[in-house]
């Protein structure tokens, strides 16, 4: 019997022989498309090459295509479980032509694949066309010889295929399968045709039209080929299954659901085991492409799954989380072709644990309520929305889950109560947050969180996509169409809005009618705001756009947030665990950490730090990113930030192995934080990181900017350059420069020592004659060229060379004159250097001055008097 996987290969291999390239699924969210939740068929991918915006370098290809139907226009949600071929996840296998081949060589193709290569009995197969078809008609007559009663015309939408309410379409082709007149069922088109016995497997669209935006529909310059079969229903034919979930593949995921609980997989908990091996491929591969279990948008379709999943478990008997431990069996059937899958396997596992544990803790509490409540309803009933809304926002049960388990009763729920309830909430949120004295101009981002809900942010893995304008704001007021300065509201973004210092993205916004420079974004009750400038055209209400990140710009940016944590944590290491991050700041050419600490760093210190995140970017470590409760966040050794307020769940980014002890379950992490961050995802990336040096900026708070990645390496070429000049004025090698620098300082100090003694030499020099007055020998002069300090040391040495007498020296220092006095010891009884100084200094017009008998000095005003004051000094002598 030919596996799923066997039939995944034939179809791919089949078509690449007959020339079509093999190309990869695209992850599951739509990068190119913002009215689409989930890829939800093989084409969305395509999308744009077959309206003729994208061109590829190959015009025919093949894809096993994963998809999602949840949520949006296709939601199989609701059914999963209960039938025999809904999924939430499914592969579609598909062929392509871009303006290559049309319906003339993609119905043989089919025909050929089914009936050879697959061995199915032609006599089973049937058609359908689309009524006006006349040429789908002909050629099937002609190439598969069926008679006109199994060429079956429709004219409804069921044989016009659309993706959505825009983008390319056209009448299609759906290849039905007869299981035989044993089935219940008529063929398509007939009252009946929702029976079992004809089974749709395969449909080809003709790419032909475009709907577009207003409603109407344009011919596209190129025919094209689509088409789409579920691996899932061929596989199940080709087994000679009649359920989807009989086929090899999904019965390995029953099985490991069963044993995993030790219950029989087709005994009364089949429906739980079908539900439980559907939702775990479809939350396992959203986590490996990126979704994360949130309260809004995708997120919260991926949680609503997950939920939905573990009540199931709970329902089937698990005592204890169960989805994590079914994921390897998930990725050994599927990770082959998914190679993402292995990828992302610890983050899978690690995602569904965490959301079980979680939930787990309310989930028993809120069944055993909901059973109290059910208790009461009378058969057929209806569940208060009331008591829908309290499972909800006290016990995290979604809508859709309670619906869920209601369904297996019988019972149904009131939504309006609910949507009631809902609204009630949100006023009085809203009227809390108006009250807490925020911006009082907020209100109208309220108002279109109210209406349209937040704005999704794509921007963890891409730098681009597409988003709906749902509103455009001048001047505080929304307007239809903008021009000049605008803020662009969109549905989901890649724009990082500033947050936890790190700051907006900038960008451009495109769409059919004109294109905005965002020179920044910042976001208000989660709407994000693009602050921005047309540039050409305008910008209209409810236009899809293009939204492109300055990448560049934010790959520094992501490098300086990474090496962030990477310095705290080396902070942490080298000066202990009181430093506590206080602020930073991620800008793209640089970034700033400060943290609390007393003391500045030494130079030692801060090489240590700077060299730990340097090692950690060597190594190359992964960053990888989790959704968790903040307390077991706190659990695993997250740094969370002082006075920072979580709410229910936090983002918690791992980065670089630990040598020694380090963080998280396994003790192998280096940095853990809790960060809405964007990273890098390998530390690599980095590229380099380079301290400014470290500052105080208040008291027990310290600053350390730095760079990383190229500006770490232009500095360091700076530096290295001024090295360099500074080599070659001294005619040395760079690595001499300091020690020719230590010389020449010290050299220096001799010169000025040297030169001051010459200096007081040269002043004293002949005119130091000494004469008699009273019976004492007295120096008295007048000094240029020294300064009032100097004079000091000349007295001490006038002193020394008389052996006993009186000295007084005026500086004539050109500003103002210095006085200074000095009385060996034996004659400072009868004089004293104080009285002379107070002489001398009122003589120069200044006064007061002091010291010692032995020594005083003091300073004047007018230079012109020197001689008057060595007189009034001198009379002061005479009179002693
Ligand atoms: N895009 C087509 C489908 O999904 C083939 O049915």
């Amino acid at each position: 019997m030919a596996s799923l996987n066997d039939i995944r290969s034939t179809f791919l291999d089949y078509f690449a022989r007959n020339g079509h390239a093999a190309v990869d699924s695209s992850p599951l969210v739509p990068r190119n498309d913002p009215t689409l939740m989930f890829v939800n068929s093989g084409m969305v991918q395509f999308k744009n090459v077959f309206t003729g915006v994208e061109t590829r370098d190959y015009v025919r290809a093949t894809t096993s295509q994963k998809c999602v139907r949840a949520g949006g226009k296709h939601n199989d949600l609701d059914n999963v479980g209960y039938t025999a071929r809904h999924h939430t996840f499914f592969e579609m296998l598909g062929n392509f032509s871009f303006g290559d081949y049309f319906k003339a060589e993609a119905i043989p193709f089919a025909w050929e694949l089914l009936t050879k290569h697959f061995g199915i009995d032609p006599n089973r197969l049937l058609v359908t066309v689309y009524h006006t078809d006349d040429e789908a008609a002909a050629i099937w007559k002609k190439v598969a010889g069926l008679p006109d009663e199994r060429i079956i015309r429709i004219a409804s939408d069921d044989n016009f295929w659309r993706m959505g309410p825009t983008g390319p379409c056209g009448p299609c082709t759906e290849i039905f399968y007869d299981h035989g007149d044993h089935i219940p069922g008529g063929p398509p088109g007939s009252p009946d045709e929702d029976g079992d016995r004809f089974i749709e497997i395969w449909n080809i669209v003709f790419m032909q039209n475009e709907q577009l935006e207003d409603g109407s529909m344009r011919p596209l310059d190129q025919q094209s080929i689509d088409t789409g079969m579920g691996l899932e229903r061929i596989g199940a034919l080709l087994q000679g299954k009649h359920d989807n979930y009989d086929t090899d593949l999904m019965r390995a995921l029953i099985e490991a659901s069963a044993n995993a609980t030790s219950t029989d997989p087709d005994g009364p908990q089949n429906v739980h085991h079908r539900v439980i091996a559907d939702h775990l491929r479809s939350t396992s591969f959203l986590i490996a492409d990126g979704v994360m279990p949130s309260n809004e948008g995708r997120g919260y379709v991926l949680r609503r799954i997950m939920r939905r999943a573990m009540r199931h478990a709970h329902q089937a008997g698990a005592k204890d989380p169960l989805m994590h431990r079914l994921v390897p069996a998930l990725v050994a059937q599927m990770g082959q072709h998914y190679p993402e899958l292995g990828r992302a396997q610890a983050l899978v596992e690690e995602t569904l644990r965490g959301e079980e544990e979680r939930f787990r803790t309310t989930l028993d509490r809120g069944l055993r309520l909901l059973e109290d409540e059910v208790g009461r309803l009378p058969d057929g009933g209806t569940l208060g929305g009331e008591t829908a809304f309290k499972l909800y926002d006290t016990y995290g049960f979604p809508l859709d889950l309670t619906q869920d388990a209601l369904r297996e009763k019988g019972l149904g729920v009131d939504t309006d109560g609910f949507d009631a309830a809902m609204a009630e909430q949100k006023a009085r949120a809203r009227a809390a947050w108006a009250g807490s004295g925020e911006q009082a101009d907020a209100a109208i981002w309220f108002d279109l969180a109210e209406e349209h809900g937040t704005t999704e942010f794509l921007g963890y893995d891409s730098c681009g996509a597409e988003g709906q304008i749902n509103a455009l704001v001048v001047d505080g007021a929304a307007t239809g169409d903008a021009t000049g300065k605008v803020t662009v509201v969109v549905n989901q973004t890649p724009f990082y809005a500033e947050a936890g210092g790190q700051v907006g993205d900038t960008g451009m916004i495109v769409t059919e009618t004109g294109r905005a420079r965002v020179t920044d974004t910042r976001k208000v009750a989660d709407v994000f705001l693009h602050i921005a400038e047309v540039e050409e055209g305008n910008l209209q209400v409810g236009q899809a756009a293009q939204l492109v990140v300055d990448e560049a710009r934010r790959q520094t940016i992501r490098a300086n947030h990474s090496a962030t944590h990477l310095l705290n944590e080396a902070l942490r290491g080298a000066l202990g665990d009181h430093v506590v991050q206080r602020g930073s700041l991620n800008a793209p050419d640089r970034l700033r950490f400060d943290f609390s600490h007393g003391e500045a760093l030494n130079l030692d210190q801060l090489s240590a730090v700077e060299a730990e995140v340097n090692r950690h970017i060597r190594m190359n470590g992964a960053v990888s990113t989790r959704i968790m409760a903040p307390d077991d966040a706190r659990d695993l050794g997250a740094q969370a930030l002082f006075g920072e307020k979580y709410g229910d769940e936090v983002r918690v980014v791992s980065m670089g192995q630990a040598q020694g002890s380090g963080k998280g379950t396994d003790g192998q992490t280096y940095s853990i934080e809790l960060c809405g961050g964007t990273h890098v995802s390998r530390l690599g990336e980095i590229g380099a990181f380079v301290t400014l040096g470290d500052a105080a900026i208040s008291s027990g708070v310290r600053r350390i900017e730095a760079l990383t990645g190229q500006a770490a390496m232009d500095y360091l070429r700076a530096q290295d350059h001024r090295v360099a000049e500074l080599a070659n004025l001294f005619k040395a090698q760079a690595d001499e420069v300091t020690d020719r620098v230590k010389v020449l300082l010290d050299e220096r100090k001799k010169m000025q020592a040297e030169i001051a003694g010459l200096r007081r030499e040269l002043a004293i020099g002949a005119g130091a004659e000494a004469q008699d007055i009273n019976g004492m020998q007295v120096v008295l002069q007048v000094i240029s060229g020294v300064s009032g300090k100097d004079l000091g040391p000349m007295i001490d040495a006038q002193k020394a060379t008389l052996g006993s007498g009186v000295i007084v020296f005026v500086a004539d220092t050109g500003a103002k004159p210095a006085v200074a006095a000095g009385v060996t010891k034996d004659l400072s009884e009868r004089v004293s250097a104080v009285d002379l100084v107070k002489a001398a200094v009122e003589a120069l017009g200044g006064r007061g001055g002091g010291g010692r008998p032995e020594m005083a000095q003091g300073g004047g005003a007018d230079i012109a008097q020197a001689d008057a004051a060595l007189d009034a000094a001198k009379a002061v002598i005479a009179a002693a």
